[in-house]
C-alpha cells in the first residue's frame, strides 16, 4: 500500500469534511471500509453491548507498517489519494483520512497490525485522541482494530445513543448489507459471542442471499446482468411475489459502495412498475459498475451520496434492465397446499456450483489474542409455558391496554353512486342469485339493479371489521397452526421480533426459535387462520422494523387492515352459493359495507334502464 500522507490544506478544503462517527455502527462501517481498502479477504466483526462498549474488527489485509501507525491516526491522513485530482480515479471506499482520528478522539482505540514484510507486528493504543503506546508484539498478518467506551469522554453525544439493542440492530443491517457488497470477501459477524453471520467470500451471491434473506426470498429471484453504455448491472431482482412494505430491500452498490441515490430507487421502481401493487416495494440486490470518471462521490462526508454526470441516462439502463428481465417472465405465485416446512436450499444451477467451487473459501480471521467460546445461540425467551394442546386450540388472548382507537376507513366515494341504499338487511330478502362469474364476482339481481359483488373486497371488508371490533373489545382468539409455520428471519427482524414479543403475542403470534434463523410460529390470530400466514408476518416485522424506535402500536393496527386482507379470499376461489350468501348476510351487517379497507369498491351496480340502453331497446 502507498504511504500514508497528510493531505495539503488545499485537497483538505475541497473535499466534503465533517463529523461522521456518530453511533457504534459508523466506527463498524468505517473499521470495515478500511479492512476491505487494504484487500482483506476476510474480516471478523465482534461487538458487545451494541457496540458501545466494545468493537473489535480483524483482517487479514496488507497491515500498517509500525513507522505510519501514528500518522494513519493524525487528521486528513491518507494511503489512498495525494490530491483532490485524484477523486477522478478513486475506487477506494475511503479516501478523506478522518475516520481513525475521529474515531480515536471520542474512544479508547488498540490497534494491532503486522504488514507481510514485516518480521513482527505493532501493538498501538489511543485514548481520547492521545498516544499511550506503541511496542513491538508478535502478530498475523493484517490488522485488529479493538474501540472500546465509545463516547466516553463526550458524555453529551453518548446521551443520544440508543438501546444497545437497538444500536447492536443498526450494525447487524450494516453489516448484512457490506457482505452483501462483497461475496468474494468472507464476512463474519460476532454478536455478544454469538456467530450472527459467517459468509463463505465464494462469489456467490446467490449463496448470500440466501443466508441473509433466507429460503422464501432466495428461491424467488431473477438474475439480472445488462451491459449499457454507461453503467454494467448484475445481481438479482425479487420476483413481485416476494415484495416489502417499504424500500428497506431494495439493495444496491455502486462500484462496491453501498449508497442512497433518490433516482436509483425511483430507475428500480418504474422498472417493476407495472408488476407491482401499489404501495409495495421490491427486493433487489444490484451492482453497478459506473467509471468512476462519471460519479463524484466527493458530495458527503458519510460517503453515502454521490453524484452522477450522466443521471438520465443511469436512469433509463437500470429502469429498462429491471423492466426487461421482468418482461415475459412466469411469475404468477404457485401455492402449494402442502404445508409442510421445507428446509432446502435454494436452487443453484450447476454453473453457478461449478462458479463457486472455482473459489475456496476464506477463513475469517481470528483474533489472535484471545480464544472466544461461542456459545450457541441462546432463545430469544424462555420457553416455560406449557401447552395443553386441547386448551390451545382456541385461547382469547389479554390485550394490552391501548390509547388508540382503531381507525376509521375513509367514506368511499362509490356510496355516491347509489340513490337508493342497495346493501340493507332489509333488501336482502329480494336478493336473486345469479350465479358466480370468473370464480370471483356474484352477480345479484334485486328490484330493477344488477349487483356485482366482489368476494375478495367483501370478505377483506369483513375481516377488517371483526379484527377491529375485536382488538376494541381486546379479545383476539389465537388459533394454533399445525405443522407450524416456519419463518427465515434476518437479523433486523429477529431483533424486532424479540422487542415486539409481548405485543405479538398479545395479538395471537405465538413464535419460538426454531434454531439457526428460523422460527416456528405455533399460532396466529384466528382471523387470519388459512392463507398465507408468511407474508403477513414477514409484511409486520418490516414495517416493524421501521418503527423500532417508537411506540408501535399504531402501526400493529394499521396493519391490521392489510393482514386481513392477505387472508381474505382470494378471487379467484370459488365458494358456494350458501358461503356466497353468508359472506353477503355478515357484510349486511356493516356499517359501511362498499368498500374493502383500501378504499376498493365491494360493489358495483348497473340498472336495468342501463342495460336496455345498451341493447339499444331504449334510446
Ligand atoms: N485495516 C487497515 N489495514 C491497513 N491499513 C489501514 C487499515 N485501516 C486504516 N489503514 C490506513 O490508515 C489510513 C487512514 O485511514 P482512515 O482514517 O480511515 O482514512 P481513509 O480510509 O480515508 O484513507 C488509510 O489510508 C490506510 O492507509
Ligand atoms: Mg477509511
Amino acid at each position: 500500500m502507498p504511504k500514508i500522507t497528510v493531505l495539503d490544506q488545499d485537497t483538505i478544503n475541497q473535499i466534503a469534511a465533517g463529523e461522521v462517527i456518530d453511533r457504534p455502527s459508523s466506527v463498524v462501517k468505517e473499521l470495515m471500509e478500511n479492512a476491505i481498502d487494504a484487500g482483506a479477504t476476510a474480516v471478523t466483526v465482534e461487538i458487545k453491548d451494541g457496540g458501545i462498549s466494545f468493537i473489535r474488527i480483524t483482517d487479514n489485509g496488507c497491515g500498517i507498517e509500525k513507522e505510519q501507525i501514528p500518522t494513519a491516526f493524525l487528521r486528513h491522513s491518507t494511503s489512498k489519494i495525494r490530491s483532490v485530482e485524484d477523486l477522478l480515479t478513486v475506487s477506494s471506499l475511503g479516501f478523506r483520512g478522518e475516520a481513525l482520528s475521529s474515531i480515536a478522539s471520542v474512544s479508547q482505540v488498540e490497534l494491532i497490525t503486522k504488514t507481510a514484510e514485516a518480521l513482527t507486528g505493532s501493538r498501538y493504543q489511543i485514548h481520547g485522541g492521545k498516544e499511550i503506546l506503541l511496542e513491538e508484539i508478535g502478530a498475523p498478518d493484517g490488522t485488529t482494530f479493538l474501540v472500546r467506551n465509545l463516547f466516553y469522554n463526550t458524555p453529551a453525544r453518548k446521551k443520544f445513543l440508543k438501546t444497545a439493542q437497538t444500536e447492536g440492530a443498526y450494525i447487524s443491517s450494516l453489516i448484512e448489507r457490506m457482505a452483501l457488497s462483497r461475496p468474494d470477501v468472507s464476512i463474519r459477524f460476532i454478536q455478544n459471542n454469538q456467530s450472527r453471520i459467517h459468509t463463505s467470500g465464494n462469489h456467490n451471491l446467490k449463496d448470500l442471499i440466501y443466508m441473509i434473506y433466507g429460503r422464501e426470498i432466495a428461491g424467488n429471484l431473477l438474475p439480472v446482468e445488462a451491459v449499457k453504455e454507461a453503467v454494467k448491472i448484475s445481481g438479482f431482482l425479487g420476483k413481485p411475489l416476494i415484495s416489502r412494505g417499504n424500500r428497506t430491500y431494495e439493495n444496491y452498490f455502486i462500484n462496491g459502495r453501498y449508497i442512497k441515490s433518490n433516482l436509483i430507487n425511483k430507475a428500480i421502481e418504474d422498472g417493476y412498475h407495472s408488476y407491482m401493487m401499489q404501495h409495495k416495494y421490491p427486493f433487489v440486490v444490484l451492482n453497478l459498475e459506473i467509471e468512476p470518471e462519471f460519479l463524484d462521490v466527493n458530495v458527503h462526508p458519510s460517503k453515502m451520496e454521490l453524484r452522477f454526470r450522466n443521471p438520465e441516462e443511469i436512469y433509463d439502463s437500470v429502469c429498462r434492465a429491471v423492466h426487461d428481465t421482468l418482461a415475459g417472465k412466469e411469475l404468477i405465485r404457485k401455492v402449494s397446499l402442502d404445508a409442510e416446512p421445507q428446509k432446502d436450499s435454494p436452487q443453484i444451477s450447476a454453473k453457478e456450483n461449478a462458479d463457486t467451487k472455482k473459489h475456496t473459501v476464506q477463513r475469517a480471521p481470528e483474533p489472535f489474542e484471545v480464544r472466544r467460546m461461542i456459545k450457541d445461540r441462546e432463545p430469544l425467551w424462555n420457553q416455560e409455558k406449557v401447552r395443553e394442546s386441547a386448551a390451545y386450540a382456541k385461547i382469547p388472548v389479554k390485550q394490552p391496554e391501548s390509547k388508540t382507537e382503531p381507525s376509521e376507513p375513509e367514506a368511499p366515494k362509490q356510496l355516491e353512486l347509489f340513490e337508493e341504499k342497495l346493501l340493507t338487511k332489509e333488501a336482502r330478502d329480494e336478493y336473486r342469485f345469479i350465479g358466480q362469474l370468473f370464480d370471483t364476482y356474484w352477480l345479484i339481481q334485486y328490484r330493477d339493479e344488477f349487483l356485482i359483488i366482489d368476494q375478495h373486497a367483501a370478505h377483506e371488508k369483513i375481516l377488517y371489521e371483526r379484527m377491529v371490533r375485536q382488538l376494541a373489545e381486546k379479545k383476539v382468539l389465537a388459533q394454533m397452526v399445525n405443522p407450524p409455520i416456519i419463518l427465515t428471519l434476518n437479523l433486523r427482524e429477529e431483533e424486532v421480533l424479540k422487542s415486539h414479543k409481548e405485543r405479538f403475542l398479545a395479538l395471537g403470534f405465538e413464535i419460538e426459535p426454531f434454531g439457526g434463523r428460523e422460527y416456528a410460529v405455533y399460532s396466529v390470530p384466528s382471523n387470519l387462520y388459512g392463507i398465507a400466514q408468511t407474508d403477513i408476518l414477514t409484511e409486520l416485522l418490516d414495517s416493524l422494523a421501521e418503527e423500532l424506535e417508537q411506540e408501535s402500536e399504531q402501526v400493529i393496527l394499521e396493519k391490521l387492515a392489510s393482514m386481513s386482507c392477505k387472508a381474505a379470499v382470494k378471487g379467484g376461489d370459488s365458494l358456494s352459493v350458501k358461503e356466497a350468501e353468508a359472506l353477503i348476510d355478515e357484510l349486511l351487517t356493516l356499517e359501511n359495507p362498499y368498500a374493502c379497507p383500501h378504499g376498493r369498491p365491494t360493489v358495483i351496480s348497473m340498472s336495468r334502464r342501463e342495460l336496455e340502453k345498451k341493447f339499444k331497446r331504449i334510446v
